[in-house]
């Protein structure tokens, strides 16, 4: 069974400060970390304005930076071949092409809200998986925003913090181009350890909600399907989400009324505002569940928003759907798959002692189906973004 070890947060910060003094010739000045996420309930419902219910994951992206005098950007990673190098002044929206458009992009923001942003060099280093659909772009948004932050000497406070994510979306949304909706820069900067987050889009609030998971493992599998946000699948479901919104007459389908949905005469069209509509609830149901220790009501949640997004929504694979059904067989409490869609990652609620007979069941159907080995990771609960100090 492959399983992905997140690494030691000091001994990554290291790492990070190594690679950069081995590209830069110097040590670099700070070191943020941000992490990937995992959602638990809660899908496509960030750009409807509605409920999300994510967990920081302990894997992280680590942006080891120090500011330059020139107002040059040099931007470099463990895990990308091509570094990125430019002016300051000459990062805008779809200026910067590839990976190191949501770093440069990142700068663009904060510039663009005002901070005294200044040329700076970068070297990422990470332990989020790449197009696992478990949120690697906002970790490295994050990861490099709060280095940012750390170079200008600024406090990581409420404020501040909102501020960051914010950059985040900006970056993704303006200079990348990618449509996403603002959840998985949210749980980087605001995840705390042992909790989920709970954050309601449409009265634009977060709180954490600890997870008393109690001899339980989330579980995060992926598919290895890569995802890309910025392929069209996604901007397409967020198109026909707007659509149903303006035929339903409300601003956004968190406001849609259940029974007017199943009036929608396009079948797709309503197909799609049915799965939000009814994940909202299941976010709700979900908290309910998960307060009253009753797992097979959580299980059944995440049940139905699989199916929902299998057959609603239209975004799972038969990698997912395989994933969520061999480990329920195999004794998880609660599966489904998480993220974007189109490939990605399942996470699972599975008592600590099914753990390894729930990805051995799933990487032998894997195996019998003839799609390439899966990868398992444990998403203990983490804190968001911040600065660490390296080990030295
Ligand atoms: C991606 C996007 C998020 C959200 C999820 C689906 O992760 O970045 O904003 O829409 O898909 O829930």
């Amino acid at each position: 069974m492959a399983v992905l070890e997140p690494g030691d947060p000091s001994e990554l910060a290291r790492r990070a400060a190594a690679g950069f003094a081995e590209r830069y010739a110097a040590p670099p000045t700070v070191v943020g970390r941000a992490p990937g996420r995992v959602n638990l309930i809660g899908e496509h419902t960030d750009y409807n304005r509605g409920l999300v219910l994510p967990v920081a994951l302990p894997h992280a992206t680590y942006a080891a930076a120090a500011a330059r005098t020139d107002g040059l950007v040099r931007i470099a990673s463990a895990s990308q071949a091509e570094p990125w190098d430019g002016s300051l002044d000459a990062i805008a929206p779809g200026s910067v092409p590839g990976w190191a458009g949501y770093a440069a992009g990142v700068l663009w923001a904060l510039r663009e809200a005002g901070y005294e942003v200044p040329g700076v060099d970068l070297h990422i280093d990470s332990t989020v998986p790449l197009g696992a659909g478990l949120s690697s772009s906002a970790a490295l948004e994050c990861s490099v925003a709060v280095a940012v932050a750390g170079l200008l000497g600024l406090d990581l406070d409420d404020g501040l913090r909102e501020a960051l994510v914010d950059a985040g979306v900006r970056a993704e949304t303006e200079v990348v181009g990618a449509p996403t909706g603002g959840m998985d820069q949210a749980i980087a900067v605001h995840g705390e350890e042992g909790c989920a987050l709970l954050i309601d889009f449409d009265a634009d609030v977060h709180r954490a909600v600890p997870l008393e998971l109690g001899g339980r493992t989330l579980l995060v599998t992926d598919t290895r399907v890569t995802h890309e946000l910025t392929d069209g699948g996604y901007a397409g479901r967020r198109a026909e989400c707007e659509q149903a919104a303006r035929l339903l007459g409300v601003p956004s389908l968190r406001q849609a009324d259940p029974e007017a949905v199943e009036r929608i005469e396009d079948e797709v069209v309503r197909a799609r505002a049915r799965h939000v509509v009814t994940e909202v609830a299941r976010v709700e149901a979900t908290l309910a569940a998960l307060d009253a220790g009753d797992w097979p009501a959580v299980g059944r949640c995440f049940l139905a928003s699989h199916v929902s997004m299998r057959d609603d929504f239209e975004i799972s694979t038969p990698e997912l759907d395989t994933a969520v059904s061999v480990a329920v067989e195999a004794g998880a409490l609660a599966a489904r798959m998480t993220g974007g869609g189109f490939g990605g990652s399942s996470v699972a609620i599975v008592p600590d002692d099914r753990v390894a007979a729930v990805t051995r069941a799933i990487d032998a159907a894997f195996a019998l189906n003839g799609y390439r080995p899966a990868s398992h990771l444990v998403a203990t609960p983490s804190a968001g973004a911040g600065l660490v100090e390296p080990v030295s």
